[in-house]
């Protein structure tokens, strides 16, 4: 039987809400256990990339492949449509959708995937888009596996101190957890970033609008040990505008084993990766370092996600 995500795109994270996200953390669980069906059989999923990719597309891909499907990928759409020769958006996906059966897009434009979905339905075509990250807007696939990982880790989602790290201004990852993290009761979500890189506003306001609990500060060493999740974020380099304001901010943190040792025993550090320098080389294999296990995630929950919107 069909579900009722079937056919619709996945475009933001407040496209789930916590109903959702509870059968699709079941679902994945189960592809945990068994990582093989038939449910994509006669599917083809076009993995459209303007941006490299390593863990988005590669996981969407095995998952694709895992479940009977076969993709059609490229990591360089850049080069042979809108930015070397011209061609629009709107063009390039309208050519790509008569290709295959959805389109997991990965976009310099933050409404990328908004446009894309937008200008097919107006042609009468309902494929599907994934949204894979686009601008500084959202990744909310990212997103869903980070939580996936929050609620394996520590067994739940709720009463929860998140420290987040980082690039927040630039990071589509960082809006698409707080979105999502803002849907369970309880959560104090401790944002940490140079004042140039602070949140966006409608980020605040968002939090505010649903009594979300955050502060924000510049100092690590204030919240650190109030944390359950220490989730860690790079400098978006490709995305600042003046190329000497990350020169100046992208050492801005470096969690080091110093600070790692003041974090309660129970706390994990994530980061959606890829990391550059902002992690100390001593905590890669200490038990708190759980991003590898985070991207693993990314197979059983995009598995979840895809048979939800192209299962038979
Ligand atoms: C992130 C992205 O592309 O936004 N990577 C990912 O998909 N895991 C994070 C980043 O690039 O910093």
């Amino acid at each position: 039987m069909r579900h009722k995500l079937y056919g619709q795109s996945i475009i933001w994270s407040q496209d789930f809400d916590k109903d959702l996200l509870d059968e699709l953390f079941v679902r994945a669980d189960h592809y945990k256990k068994h990582p093989r069906n038939h449910c994509l059989r006669n599917k083809r999923v076009i993995m459209f990339f303007y941006e490299p990719s390593t863990r988005t597309r590669f996981s969407f891909e095995a998952a694709v492949k895992d479940l009977g499907g076969s993709c059609q990928s490229t990591d360089h759409a850049g080069e042979f449509s809108s930015v070397a020769k011209g061609e629009s958006l709107e063009d390039s996906i309208r050519t790509v959708s008569a290709y295959g059966d959805a389109i997991v897009l990965r976009h310099f434009e933050d409404d990328a995937a908004m446009r894309a979905r937008d200008f097919l339905q107006s042609l009468d075509i309902w494929k599907p888009i994934f949204n894979a990250g686009c601008g500084k807007g959202q990744h909310p696939t990212q997103s869903v596996l980070d939580l996936y990982t929050i609620r394996l880790l520590l067994g739940r989602l709720e009463n929860l101190t998140i420290v987040i790290v980082g690039d927040h201004k630039h990071s589509r990852v960082v809006r698409s957890l707080v979105y999502l993290l803002g849907k369970y009761s309880g959560i104090r979500i401790r944002l940490v970033s140079p004042l140039e890189l602070f949140i966006g506003y409608d980020m605040l306001a968002y939090m505010r609008r649903h009594n979300v609990e955050f502060t924000e500060t510049t100092r690590l060493e204030d919240v650190i040990e109030s944390a359950d999740i220490v989730y860690m974020v790079r400098a978006q380099k490709e995305r600042f505008e003046d190329p000497a304001a990350y020169e100046r901010l992208k050492h801005s943190y470096r969690l080091t084993s110093d600070l790692a040792l003041r974090m309660r025993p129970h706390a994990r550090i994530m980061h959606p990766l890829p990391k550059v320098d902002e992690i100390d080389e001593n905590i890669y294999r200490l038990p708190l370092a759980k991003w590898f296990e985070q991207s693993d995630n990314g197979v059983p929950i995009r598995k979840a996600l895809l048979e939800m919107v192209l299962g038979e």
